[in-house]
This record gives structure tokens, C-alpha cells and sequence, in this order.
């Protein structure tokens, strides 16, 4: 049996048509992507769609019923779990609830028959490491939400993984300590090198930490590519409206240029698209754009829509300004705030002119679930 649980370097990770079913449906369906050697992606999608499981196939904990993952090159279907030099932190961070701190990051060492001496020098890099030094004593439940998780890290780390696991890793913890433990994760990782795959249900923690995401929708892979790509270029709708916000309106193709595309709206309005659309004329199409390529003007003019204010919020340094078309249709729009920025009242006229440059056309009506 190959033996990789001591390396140190980062490796490949690749998984290939993963699929796996906990009875009869399918949890996971021909999953495939991969994590290069030294590389944080992100697995992203909403619960249930299969994250979890992808990760308990790679650690070992499940066997999936189809598929190859390849860890720096070798197979783990040949290896246990235990020798395939893994480290994970679970959903709910699940420490042993009667060991120490330390007790608990010396327990993957003790398994892989790390001398004494060495196990408590190793358990003091990791306390350090994790900016916990002094706790070493300390029982879980002595240990604040975020101290818990730090030392759930350096047990996932203190066997030297070539591969990092994290799954939904800072899920319990409120706003302002889930960006300090980014903000650390992101030093330790890049330190140690370490091949990350992270779970997360949280789109702004997979852009700040990820080179790269996986989108999952319903067990199926969506679209892999770089955080600014999946903004910007979404391959689907779910995608489109699963990172960031999009307003979405319901349309018909109705004239198809060499250089432009009418897309009839109700209520007798249409959007010009400055480019030709690969539908034919007639077909249903559903028209995305995000609130900030939306601009409020008091004139009508090409791609504007009348609308009325239902609401204008500061949010920091931008101001959002909810609308309602005619046909009882939200729309919502952003801005950047300035210190003369006009703010509407409620109620409002105004036209909402539509940057269709960037917006974004997909088959079909939007299911009513969106
Ligand atoms: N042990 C199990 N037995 C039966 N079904 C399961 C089991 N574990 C997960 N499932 C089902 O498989 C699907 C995928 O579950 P999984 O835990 O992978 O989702 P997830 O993406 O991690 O969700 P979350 O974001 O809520 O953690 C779900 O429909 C879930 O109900
Ligand atoms: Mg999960």
C-alpha cells in the first residue's frame, strides 16, 4: 500500500464522474473537477446538493459508486482512508469533546505512530500556528466557537496533509470572526502550501478565499472557473443568480440583426441587445443584469423602463434603490454614493435604463421557485 500520509507538499487532486446515491436517488452525479497542487477552490452550492458527499468520497468515509480521484497521482480507490494523508475538518467541527486542545491535535499524530517527543513539539507549532498558544489545556467546551474551529484547523493540519479538506469550516461563526479566520486560513494555507478543497453555502467566503470554484446545483457540476468568470461569464441561470444579485425578466426573441438583438418584454416594451444572440426569433428567452448596470434617469430613452421607487437604502458606500415596473415586476438597482447622490423618495418616477452590453440571456422562463 503506497504510503503518503508524511509528505509534506501540496498535491494534485482530481475527481473524475464521481457519482454516488444513498439509496435510490442520486446525491452526486458525474462530478469532475480538479484541485491543482498548492491551489484553494471553493465547492459552492445550496444545501443538499452535494458537497458534503463529494468530500466524504475523497476523504475515504463513503465509497462512491462510480468514479476515479487521483491524489498526486495515485488512486485513492487503493488507499484506506487513513493512509491517504488527508486532513478534514467536518461541518460541525466535531472535536473530541473529552480530550484537551492539545490532546485533540496530537490525536491524527498518535495514529500515524509519531514518536512522543515529536507529537508534542508538532502539537506546539500547530497551537501556535493557529494563535492559540497557552490553550493547550483547555477542554472543548472551555473554548470559545472560534478557538473550537481554530483547533479543529490544526488537527486537519498537523499530520502534514498534501490535501486539506475543509468542510463548511467557519459555518457557525458569526460575521466578523468568519473574516478573521478567512483572513488566517488564507496566511496558514499559503504558508503550508497545502491543496485546499473548501465547502462552503456562502458565495462571498468562496470569492474572498477561492483561486476557483466549483458550482453545484442539485449533485451536478455547474460551472468551474475563477471567481471574477462566474460573475461575470455565468454558464447558467442558477449560477447567475446563485453569485451575486440579478434582476431577472421574462422575454421573447423578436428580431435577430447581424449586430443586435430585440428582445420583446410585457406590456409592450423591448431591450436592445448590442449583439446577435444565438436563439431563433420567437424563442422564450429569460434576460438577466445585476442592480449596478442599472442607472435611474428622469427621461425615457432606449433600454429604460418606467418604474416607480419602492424603497432607496444606503449600504455603506452604496446606495440600492428597489423598484416596481408597471406590470408589478421588482427590479433592483445600485449604486456607488457620492456626498451630493440624490436619493428618491418613495414612490418615485423614474426610467431604468438597462446596460444590455452586460446582461445576460438564457433559454427559457424563469421557474417560479427563483
Ligand atoms: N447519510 C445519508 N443518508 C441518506 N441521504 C443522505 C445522507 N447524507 C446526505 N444525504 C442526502 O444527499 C444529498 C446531498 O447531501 P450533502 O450532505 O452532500 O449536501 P450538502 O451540499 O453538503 O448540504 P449542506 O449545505 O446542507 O451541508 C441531500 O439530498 C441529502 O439529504
Ligand atoms: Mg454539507
Amino acid at each position: 500500500m503506497p504510503h503518503i500520509a508524511n509528505s509534506i507538499e501540496g498535491k494534485q487532486l482530481s475527481v473524475k464522474d464521481l457519482t454516488h446515491s444513498y439509496g435510490g436517488q442520486n446525491a452526486v452525479s458525474d462530478v469532475s473537477f480538479e484541485v491543482n497542487a498548492g491551489e484553494i477552490v471553493a465547492l459552492l452550492g445550496p444545501s443538499g446538493c452535494g458537497k458534503s458527499t463529494v468530500l466524504r468520497a475523497i476523504a475515504g468515509l463513503i465509497h462512491p459508486k462510480s468514479g476515479r480521484m487521483v491524489l498526486g497521482g495515485a488512486d485513492l480507490a487503493n488507499i484506506s482512508a487513513r493512509a491517504r494523508g488527508i486532513g478534514m475538518v467536518f461541518q460541525n467541527y466535531a472535536l473530541f469533546p473529552h480530550l484537551t486542545a492539545a490532546e485533540n491535535i496530537a490525536y491524527p499524530l498518535a495514529c500515524q505512530q509519531v514518536p512522543r517527543t515529536e507529537r508534542k513539539a508538532r502539537v506546539e507549532e500547530m497551537l501556535s500556528l493557529v494563535r492559540l498558544d497557552g490553550y493547550g489545556n483547555r477542554l472543548p467546551r472551555e473554548l470559545s466557537g472560534g478557538q473550537q474551529q481554530r483547533v479543529a484547523v490544526a488537527r486537519a493540519i498537523a499530520g502534514r496533509p498534501s490535501l486539506l479538506l475543509l468542510d463548511e469550516p467557519f459555518g457557525a461563526l458569526d460575521r466578523a470572526l468568519r473574516f478573521d479566520l478567512q483572513v488566517e486560513l488564507l496566511h496558514l494555507q499559503k504558508t503550508l502550501g497545502i491543496t485546499t478543497l473548501i465547502v462552503t453555502h456562502d458565495q462571498e467566503e468562496a470569492q474572498s478565499l477561492a483561486n476557483r470554484l466549483v458550482l453545484m446545483s442539485k449533485g451536478n457540476v455547474e460551472q468551474i472557473d475563477t471567481p471574477m468568470a462566474v460573475y461575470d461569464r455565468p454558464n447558467t441561470l442558477f449560477v447567475n443568480t446563485f453569485i451575486g444579485q440579478a434582476n431577472i425578466l421574462r422575454g421573447t426573441v423578436m428580431r435577430l440583426d447581424p449586430e443586435a438583438t430585440l428582445i420583446g418584454l410585457p406590456g409592450d416594451k423591448a431591450l436592445r441587445l448590442p449583439r446577435r444572440l444565438n436563439f431563433t426569433a420567437g424563442s422564450k428567452v429569460t434576460v438577466t443584469f445585476r442592480p449596478e448596470e442599472v442607472r435611474l434617469t428622469g427621461q425615457p430613452g432606449e433600454n429604460s423602463l418606467a418604474a416607480r421607487v419602492t424603497v432607496s437604502v444606503p449600504l455603506g458606500p452604496t446606495l440600492v434603490h428597489d423598484l416596481v415596473l408597471d406590470d408589478g415586476t421588482n427590479l433592483r438597482a445600485s449604486e456607488v454614493r457620492g456626498p451630493s447622490t440624490f436619493v428618491p423618495e418613495t414612490g418615485t418616477q423614474v426610467f431604468a435604463e438597462i446596460d444590455t452590453a452586460r446582461a445576460h440571456v438564457f433559454p427559457g422562463e424563469p421557474e417560479v421557485s427563483q
